[in-house]
């Protein structure tokens, strides 16, 4: 079957969406260039930075998948361009941390790398206008985002994630300290991972130096982002 693009839906930081002609359960999605950070406070850009994300990208759902942890590509278009399935998209940022970085750094008292004694799984709520907060159960409860019962679910899917990108990054002698998903719902309301895994959403620290390799070197000046990502492309083509 091939799949035709219709009616523009939603540009997002990173993503344009697409109706797909024909098809109401499918999303057309197209990776963009910019590359954005606090909430898109910072901005910037590189020529081909959406095709290196969505070939990462292919490449984590890959490995997901044969754990049996379904995701929502149902065809890839071109190098930038996916047909998924339309999820019931659950508006939460699920974040697992292995090591201690970023903002829970700045919450607890542990030094930056800190290796946690068992991962940490959080939410946060994806609102850009309210600055995506930290969500407890209660407050999820609270909203009634999901029951009590997939809010467990979610969780035990975010380790078991979290046990197999581990894995994955190994190969690219890459060290995971923290990442974040966005999951869905099919039709028969099964937890599945939408939208993508990248260093965009990643916190990717090499093994032997432990130089940081994600979005952090965008977020921080820290070198050039560009080459980052194409090098931790090379190191998982080999
Ligand atoms: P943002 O909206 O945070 O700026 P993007 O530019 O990446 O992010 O836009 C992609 C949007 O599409 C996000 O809002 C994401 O939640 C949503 N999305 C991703 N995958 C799916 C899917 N399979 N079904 C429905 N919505 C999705
Ligand atoms: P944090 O330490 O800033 O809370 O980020 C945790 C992880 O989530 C890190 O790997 C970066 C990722 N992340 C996103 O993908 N999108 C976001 O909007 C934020 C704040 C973090
Ligand atoms: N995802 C947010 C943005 O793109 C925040 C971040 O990654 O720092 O602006």
């Amino acid at each position: 079957m091939s799949y035709s693009k219709s009616d523009f839906l939603y540009e997002g930081k990173a993503k344009r969406l697409y109706k797909v002609e024909g098809h109401d359960d499918l999303l057309w999605i197209e990776y963009k260039d910019s590359l954005t950070a606090f909430n898109a406070l910072k901005k910037s850009s590189f020529a081909g930075k959406g095709i290196v994300n969505a070939k990462i990208c292919i490449k984590a759902f890959e490995s997901l998948k044969a754990k049996g942890v379904g995701n929502h590509i149902v065809r890839v278009v071109s190098d930038r361009e996916w047909v998924v399935q339309k999820l019931e998209m659950i508006p939460l940022e699920v974040v697992v941390r292995n090591r201690v970085a970023g903002s829970l750094f700045k919450r607890l008292q542990f030094e930056e790398g800190h290796v946690l004694e068992t991962p940490i799984v959080e939410f946060y709520l994806k609102d850009d206008e309210k600055g995506d907060p930290l969500l407890t159960d209660s407050h999820i409860r609270a909203m009634n985002i999901v029951s009590d019962e997939k809010l467990e679910e979610l969780k035990v899917f975010g380790f078991k994630v979290n046990a197999i990108l581990t894995e994955f990054w190994k190969t690219a002698e890459l060290d995971l300290v923290d990442f974040k998903i966005e999951c869905g719902f099919d039709k028969d309301q099964n937890i599945m991972l939408g939208d993508e895994i990248s260093p965009d959403s990643c916190r990717l620290w090499d093994q032997a130096t432990g130089k940081k390799m994600d979005k952090d070197v965008f977020r921080f000046d820290l070198g050039s982002v560009e080459e980052s990502y194409n090098q931790i492309l090379e190191r998982l083509n080999k």
